[in-house]
C-alpha cells in the first residue's frame, strides 16, 4: 500500500453476528419461536435456523477463538422471544443466563461486547398482536429493551437498536414485512414511523438505565454513485441515497422528519400516522454514534417519470438473474458499475465505498462511527489439507479497512470494525451457501455435520493484523 494509515489507540477491532444467524437451539432454553424461524421453514429465502451455526452450544468455544484472533470487540444481538417469550411479558431467567454467560466470558478476555436489540427475530407472540404494524408494539419493545438494559446494562455500554430499519423498509416486500397491508407502498411509512419510535424507546431507556452507555442505529449502506456527470444522474443518485438512507439517517440524527420525506408523503398522498407526542418523544432520543453495515456500492441515473418500473432487471450476462438494476420511474434506476467487480453473488467489490461513506456520514452528522458489519459472501470449502484458504476474503478485508484507515486520516472519527461475520452463519437469502466467516463451520444446508470450527486462513491473517492496531497489512 505504499504508507500504513494509522488507527487510534483502544479501537475497537472485532467482529459481527445476528442471534438467529448464529444460534439455533431455537426451542431450547425456555426460547418461543420467532417469524424468521417459522420463515426459515417454509419460505425462501431463508434457510432453517433450526441448527445455525450452534452457537448455543459452541458459545465458549467460539469466544476462546475470538480472544485467540486478539478481539478487542464483538458485535451480537439478542433474541427478544429468548428474553421474553411470551405475551404475559414474564423474563425467561434462562435467556438472561444464557447472554449474562456469554457476555461474561467476553469480558474474561477482555473483548467489549457490542449488543444489538434487534436483528429481525421478532416473537411469533408479538407478531400475532400485529408485529411492526400495531403501535402496541412501542410499550412491548419498551419492556424488552428495559429488561435488556437492566439486564446487562451494568457490563454492556455500546448499544445498537435495531438493524437495519431503512433496509426492512426498502426491502419489506421482500422479507415478508408486508404481511397484512393493503398497500405496502403507503403502510410502510406507517410501519417506519413505529419503527422510530421503537428506536427512540431504546435510546431513551438506555440513557436511562445503563451508567456511561452509548446508543446507536445500524442502518444499512449503500453508497450511491451518479452514473455519468449528466446533472440529472446526480439527481437521481441523491434521490437514490434519500429513499434508501437518508431519509432515516437524518431522523436519527436530527429527530425530525426532512423536508424531503414530507414532500415525498405529500406527493404520494402518504399519511404515516404522526400522532400527538410522537415527535416529542423522537425529540429526546438523542443517539451517541452511528453503527453502520456496508458491503457495496450502487450506482443510479436519471429515470423519467414515463419509463415503467421493471422489477426483474438483466443480469450482467443479459439473462434475469439475481442481479437486478430496478426503476423506480421519477426518482431513479440502478444502473451497473463497469469499473468494479463482483463477488459470486454479484455485489460490487467497492473498498472505496467505505470511505465514500464514512467521510459522507461524519459531512452529515459529526457523530462518532463504529463499522458493524462489512465482508465477503463466498462459496467456500474445506480443502484436501483440513484447511480453508480464503485468500479472496483476506484481500477483500484488507482494502475495505485501508479504506477506514483513509477516512480516519480524513478527519472521519470512527471507533470502531466489526465485520460480518466471526464464524459462518446463515446468510439471509442463501443460508450456509453463501459464508462469510473468518472461522468455518463444518455443516451445510443439506445435511447437519460435526459443527467443528476450522479458522480459516482469513482467520490468521485478520488475528496479525488486529495486534498490530491494523499495520501488519
Ligand atoms: C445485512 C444483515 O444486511 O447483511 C445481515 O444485517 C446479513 O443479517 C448481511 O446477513 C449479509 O446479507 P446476506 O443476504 O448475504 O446474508
Amino acid at each position: 500500500y505504499g504508507r500504513d494509515p494509522i488507527f487510534p489507540e483502544g479501537f475497537l477491532w472485532g467482529a459481527s453476528s445476528a442471534a438467529w444467524q448464529v444460534e439455533g437451539g431455537v426451542a431450547e432454553g425456555g426460547r418461543t419461536p420467532a417469524i424468521i424461524d417459522l420463515n426459515s421453514k417454509t419460505k425462501k429465502p431463508y434457510a432453517d435456523n433450526s441448527i445455525a451455526a450452534d452457537h448455543y452450544h459452541h458459545w465458549k468455544e467460539d469466544v476462546q477463538l475470538m480472544a485467540e484472533c486478539g478481539f478487542t470487540s464483538y458485535r451480537f444481538s439478542l433474541a427478544w422471544p429468548r428474553i421474553i417469550p411470551t405475551s404475559d411479558g414474564k423474563i425467561n431467567p434462562e435467556g438472561i443466563q444464557f447472554y449474562n454467560d456469554l457476555i461474561d466470558e467476553l469480558l474474561a478476555h477482555n473483548i467489549t461486547p457490542i449488543v444489538t436489540l434487534y436483528h429481525y427475530d421478532m416473537p411469533v407472540w408479538v407478531d400475532e398482536l400485529g408485529g411492526w404494524r400495531d403501535r402496541r408494539v412501542i410499550e412491548l419493545f419498551d419492556h424488552y429493551v428495559r429488561v435488556c438494559f437492566e439486564a446487562f446494562g451494568d457490563r454492556v455500554k455500546y448499544w445498537l437498536s435495531i438493524n437495519e430499519q431503512n433496509m426492512q423498509i426498502v426491502y419489506g416486500k421482500w422479507l415478508g414485512l408486508d404481511k397484512g397491508c393493503a398497500d405496502w407502498e403507503k403502510d410502510k411509512w406507517r410501519i417506519n414511523h413505529i419503527m422510530n419510535l421503537c428506536h427512540a424507546k431504546a435510546v431513551i431507556a438506555c440513557h436511562e438505565l445503563v451508567e456511561g452507555g452509548k446508543i446507536g442505529p445500524v442502518p444499512g449502506y449503500v453508497p450511491i454513485y451518479p452514473e455519468s456527470c449528466k446533472p440529472l444522474d446526480q439527481i437521481a443518485a441523491m434521490n437514490a441515497e434519500e429513499l434508501t438512507e437518508k431519509i432515516w439517517n437524518d431522523l436519527y440524527a436530527f429527530r425530525e422528519y426532512s423536508g424531503f420525506v414530507k414532500q415525498y408523503w405529500k406527493l404520494h398522498d402518504i399519511d404515516p400516522d404522526i400522532r400527538p407526542g410522537d415527535m416529542e418523544l423522537i425529540g429526546q432520543a438523542k443517539i451517541d454514534y452511528f453503527a453502520l453495515n456496508c458491503y457495496r456500492s450502487n450506482v443510479a441515473k436519471d429515470c423519467p417519470k414515463e419509463e415503467s418500473y421493471l422489477e426483474l432487471a438483466l443480469n450482467k450476462e443479459g439473462k434475469k438473474g439475481q442481479f437486478v438494476y430496478p426503476k423506480f420511474p421519477g426518482e431513479y434506476a440502478l444502473a451497473p458499475n463497469p469499473y468494479v467487480e463482483t463477488t459470486d453473488w454479484d455485489w460490487e467489490i467497492d473498498p472505496v465505498a467505505m470511505r465514500y461513506m464514512l467521510r459522507y456520514v461524519w459531512d452529515h452528522y459529526r457523530l462518532p462511527m463504529m463499522i458493524t458489519e462489512n465482508g465477503l459472501g463466498a462459496h467456500e470449502q474445506v480443502g484436501p489439507d483440513g484447511q480453508v484458504h480464503d485468500a479472496n476474503r483476506i484481500a477483500f478485508l484488507r482494502d475495505q479497512i485501508y479504506q477506514v484507515g483513509l477516512a480516519i486520516e480524513d478527519g472521519c472519527e470512527v471507533i470502531g470494525y466489526n465485520p460480518w461475520s466471526f464464524t459462518d452463519l446463515l446468510s439471509t437469502g442463501n443460508g450456509m451457501a453463501k459464508r462469510y466467516g473468518l472461522v468455518y463451520i463444518n455443516t451445510t444446508d443439506e445435511e447437519t455435520l460435526d459443527l467443528r470450527r476450522i479458522p480459516k486462513d482469513s482467520f490468521y491473517w485478520y488475528s496479525r493484523l488486529i495486534r498490530s492496531n491494523g499495520r501488519d497489512w
